[in-house]
């Protein structure tokens, strides 16, 4: 494993972190997702992400119980809040309230006393970013969060988190979490540069764009039995990439990674890793194979005729658009 600062902090985490988003308390069962973190660890992934609304917050709970007896301090445990938790209004969004009262439940899913990173999973219109920024530092004061990060943001609000955290003097975000990859990269005209600016680091979802670029759902074809495409909630997340031009495009991919040695998973997590802005690619699993395929992309550079064949392979499927950043316009 390769190792990388998160952005300007003095946090090291691994180049490739382990997600468990759709997996880990719905679509696998508790014993695979066990193995996945066990594949991880011996790949030496030490920095793991989850969310507090992921799977109703069995995705923490099983985390906590597949890193337990592992030594804390030498794990990155990453978490974040916004999207609901609950049916009331206050179980969701940014305020003081949702934040302090999510943070303490996400410790005790986890089975830890701090987080060493906590995220704002998008930006909430509905509540002062004072408020917000405020109520982190406090857990930052408190020894329960180690460093903040947002996920999703804009360029301008990074920025005007930035300057309000000066003016109040508070801690600053240190990372953004993106979608990011060969297919996605909408992040690059606005997000990136902002961020280089401000010193923080992305540590970006969605590398392989959920199974697509692996290569193995084909143009016209019924999705491969037990994959993303075929999971209830997953399903409804991958069909806005399962598109057959796109697919087609993918397909072009296929001789290029072959002649760099590389698993196409391989080749799609390395190519976000070339983006030194990157603090790390998030990857994941339903299989701990797929751990120890995507877990090789670690240190790969590829050459500069290889990234300019890779965007003649997709052509227009890539999306660019820095207008498809955007958090809902209302608290969910
Ligand atoms: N901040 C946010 O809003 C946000 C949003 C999304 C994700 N995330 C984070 O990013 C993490 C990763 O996201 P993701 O799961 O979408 O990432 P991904 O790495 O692009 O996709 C992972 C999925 O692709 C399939 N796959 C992985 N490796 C494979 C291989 N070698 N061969 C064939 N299939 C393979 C698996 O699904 P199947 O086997 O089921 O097909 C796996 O679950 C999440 O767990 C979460 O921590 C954050």
């Amino acid at each position: 494993m390769e190792f990388r600062h998160l952005g300007n902090s003095g946090l090291v985490i691994s180049e490739i972190a382990y997600g468990n988003w759709i997996t880990h308390g719905s679509q696998i069962e508790e014993e695979g997702a066990a193995a996945c973190v066990r594949a991880a660890l011996d790949e030496g992934i030490t920095t793991f992400d989850t969310a507090d609304a992921y799977a109703q917050g069995r995705a923490e709970e099983v985390l906590g119980r597949a890193l337990k007896g592992e030594r804390r301090d030498g794990l990155e445990i990453l978490s974040k809040v916004f999207w609901p938790t609950g049916p009331g209004k206050n179980d969701r969004g940014l305020s003081r309230k949702h934040i302090v009262r999510s943070c303490e439940d996400s410790l005790r899913r986890l089975g830890t006393d701090y987080l060493d990173l906590y995220q704002a999973h998008r930006f909430d219109y509905a509540t002062p970013l004072e408020e917000t920024l405020r109520a982190f530092d406090d857990l930052v004061r408190q020894g329960k969060v180690c460093y903040i990060g947002v996920s999703e943001w804009r360029a301008e609000e990074i920025e005007r988190a930035l300057t309000l955290a000066d003016e109040m003097g508070l801690d600053r975000i240190v990372s953004n979490q993106p979608q990011y990859s060969m297919l996605h990269r909408v992040i690059e005209p606005e997000v990136v540069p902002a961020s280089r600016r401000g010193g923080l680091g992305q540590i970006v979802f969605s590398p392989i764009a959920q199974g697509v670029l692996t290569g193995k759902y084909k143009p016209g074809q019924e999705a491969p039995a037990g994959s993303r495409a075929t999971d209830e909630t997953g399903g409804r997340f991958i069909s806005r990439v399962l598109k057959d031009d796109v697919l087609e495009r993918v397909q072009r991919l296929v001789p290029l990674a072959e002649e760099a040695g590389l698993t196409m998973a391989q080749l799609a997590v390395a190519w976000v890793l070339q983006n030194d802005n990157v603090s790390a690619a998030i990857i994941g699993a339903s299989r701990p194979e797929q751990v120890g395929d995507n877990a090789a992309a670690a240190g790969v550079r590829l050459d500069e005729s290889l990234m300019a064949r890779i965007d003649e392979a997709l052509g227009d499927a890539v999306q660019r658009d820095p207008a498809l950043t955007v958090s809902p316009p209302q608290r969910p």
